[in-house]
């Protein structure tokens, strides 16, 4: 059934696991995902960025979660990821989504509040639960200097103004992830600052945490696209025990795009590359499908350990 995250959040945090959040943006992804959330019984997120929406359309994206929703007996989250204003989120929680993020981080911490509280108003006054974030996440043209600047970073000394004033269900944190497949340097050793995580946590205990940017950038399939004719080079993500140990903490929505991506992308390549007389689509995007499905059933797994909790 589509649900809110609440009740997900609520036996995560307690249950020391987290949810997958896994962005999707057509039938092919939908599919993969929740087949393997299906077949392993676990609660899952499907998130649509305002990409998303202006690539495949708000109702069709709507109407294969609904499809997704008939062919699986889980309950599934429908989440704006990254709302980037409060008309945007104000379309979501109209147009069927349970779930909105209006990410107003960029701003201060006053603007970030007025806006975030406007959202939490509209949306809980119809049932729909709402992600903000505090801090900014490191980004792909960040160096390694600003990357590690502390004033990056979620400051602990804010988490509990901040969801006391907005009234907000969960919060997005900025503890050294980042968006994409290229989220340190070569050389760079990964690190996520957990310190500031268990600050957080004293602050606000019992808070559900979210955590952007989590993909591990899989090297197999980052070596397949090498192979096949991509170029990806120095592509490199959170390393797995990170995460497993950031799903064992107050931490209870792991956001998962740039994985999908490499992973369609690696079953389409392959095929193509491989078999230069193909020219159905569904010959390369059932591979894509494919690699998509063995990839959330692994982070559901191995990573988030939500198997079972549906
Ligand atoms: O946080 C960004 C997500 O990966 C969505 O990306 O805005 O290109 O759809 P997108
Ligand atoms: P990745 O790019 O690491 O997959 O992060 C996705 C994300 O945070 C979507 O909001
Ligand atoms: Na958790
Ligand atoms: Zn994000």
């Amino acid at each position: 059934a589509l649900v809110t995250t609440t009740e997900m959040f609520k036996k995560a945090y307690e249950g020391g696991y987290a949810i997958g959040a896994f962005n999707v943006n057509n039938m092919e992804i939908v599919q993969g995902i929740t087949e393997a959330a299906g077949e392993l019984n676990s609660p899952v997120i499907l998130q649509v960025s305002k990409g998303a929406r202006a690539y495949a359309n708000h109702n069709y994206l709507v109407k294969l979660v609904e499809a997704a929703l008939i062919e699986n007996d889980i309950p599934i989250a429908l989440h704006l990821d990254h709302g980037p204003d409060f008309e945007t989120c104000k379309a979501c929680v109209d147009g069927g989504f349970s779930s909105v993020m209006i990410d107003a981080s960029h701003y201060d911490f006053e603007k970030n509040i007025e806006i975030t509280k406007k959202v939490v108003e509209y949306a809980h006054d119809k049932g729909v639960v709402v992600e903000a974030e505090l801090g900014k996440l490191a980004g792909v043209e960040d160096d390694v200097k600003v990357a590690a600047d502390d004033a990056m970073y979620t400051q602990p000394d804010e988490v509990e103004e901040f969801v006391t004033r907005t009234g907000v269900d969960s919060l997005a944190i900025a503890i050294g992830t980042s968006h994409g497949a290229f989220k340190f340097k070569p050389g760079q050793k990964p690190q996520l600052r957990f310190d500031i995580l268990d600050e957080i946590t004293k602050r606000i205990p019992g808070f559900p945490i979210v955590l952007h940017g989590a993909s591990s950038v899989s090297q197999e399939y980052v070596k397949i696209i090498q192979e096949n004719g991509g170029n990806l080079k120095d592509a490199i993500g959170i390393p797995e025990d990170m995460l497993r140990q950031a799903a064992k903490s107050a931490v209870c929505k792991i956001n998962i795009d740039s994985d999908l991506r490499l992973a369609m992308t690696a079953g389409v390549r392959q095929v193509l590359n491989q078999h230069p007389e193909v020219f159905d689509p569904r010959e390369y995007l059932k591979v894509g499908r494919a690699n998509v499905k063995d990839l959330v059933r692994h982070k559901i797994i191995n990573v988030l350990g939500s198997d079972g909790k549906a």
